[in-house]
């Protein structure tokens, strides 16, 4: 898997060197590529933005900067490219795991007020927002959606992390997790954790992540197929 990521302010993009994707880059299992849109401008003080026809605040990313980036980077639109917007739909888990499928990913990022339609209309397949509220630009979006496909891409997450038993990965939020000490500060670790058998562990773990779910986010509950968490009914027996 390849991302390209096409911004004014690279330096956002440092943060990829740290943790277990810095490490994960480095051993080749994804590439990352930033490409600095100033670097296409042909002003001469690489001027990437102007006033909005029609008035109103702030600036706009003008459209050749940007569209010549994409040309120069993915020349034959083998990419999915995707704009950051909070105009976009919103990322989910399940979005993550069909992104995670795709060769190549490009995101651009937008800053200021946004950039010229234009750009969408000539060059993006799809917007996409990281939440209902607004970002001073689309850097940390983008950082959000490298984060959440690269954990999918194989060799990235070590054996012993994985993403099948954590929040999301079964539609419901995830069960609460522990280790040593036994007692800290007066608050011991559940009892079935410590002296459960491996079947009472994952029913515990289970009724916890429903509880949870049915708590604090009733919503994704109500999309979870609860059926799939019962006990199943033992097969009748043909006489
Ligand atoms: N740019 C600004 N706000 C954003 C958001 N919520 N999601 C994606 N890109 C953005």
């Amino acid at each position: 898997m390849r991302f390209d990521i096409l911004t004014i302010f690279t330096g956002y993009f440092d943060v990829l060197g740290y943790s277990l994707l810095g490490k994960a880059i480095e051993d080749g299992k994804f590439d990352v590529k930033i490409t600095d849109i100033r670097e296409y401008s042909l002003d001469k003080h690489r001027k990437t933005d102007d006033a909005p026809y029609g008035g109103g605040a702030g600036m706009v990313m003008t459209p050749d900067p940007i569209v010549r980036a994409i040309e120069a980077v993915d020349p034959n639109h083998k990419a999915r490219r995707i704009y950051l917007s909070p105009r976009g739909s919103t990322l989910n888990q399940c979005k993550v795991e069909s992104l995670a499928k795709e060769d190549r990913i490009l995101l651009l990022c937008g800053d200021y007020e946004g950039i010229d339609e234009r750009v969408l209309e000539l060059c993006i397949d799809e917007e996409l927002s990281i939440g209902d509220y607004v970002l001073t630009g689309g850097e940390l979006a983008a950082l959000v959606v490298v984060n959440s496909v690269a954990r999918y891409i194989d060799g990235v997450l070590g054996s012993s992390e994985s993403t099948s038993q954590e929040s999301f990965s079964e539609g419901l939020l995830e069960y609460p997790q522990y280790t040593r000490p036994e007692e800290y500060r007066g608050l011991r670790v559940p009892e079935v954790l410590i002296n459960g058998n491996h079947k009472d562990i994952e029913n515990w773990r289970q009724a916890k992540s429903i509880e949870i779910t049915m708590r604090r986010r009733p919503d994704l509950m109500a999309k979870t197929d609860i059926g799939k968490f019962l006990p199943k009914k033992p097969k009748k027996r043909r006489k």
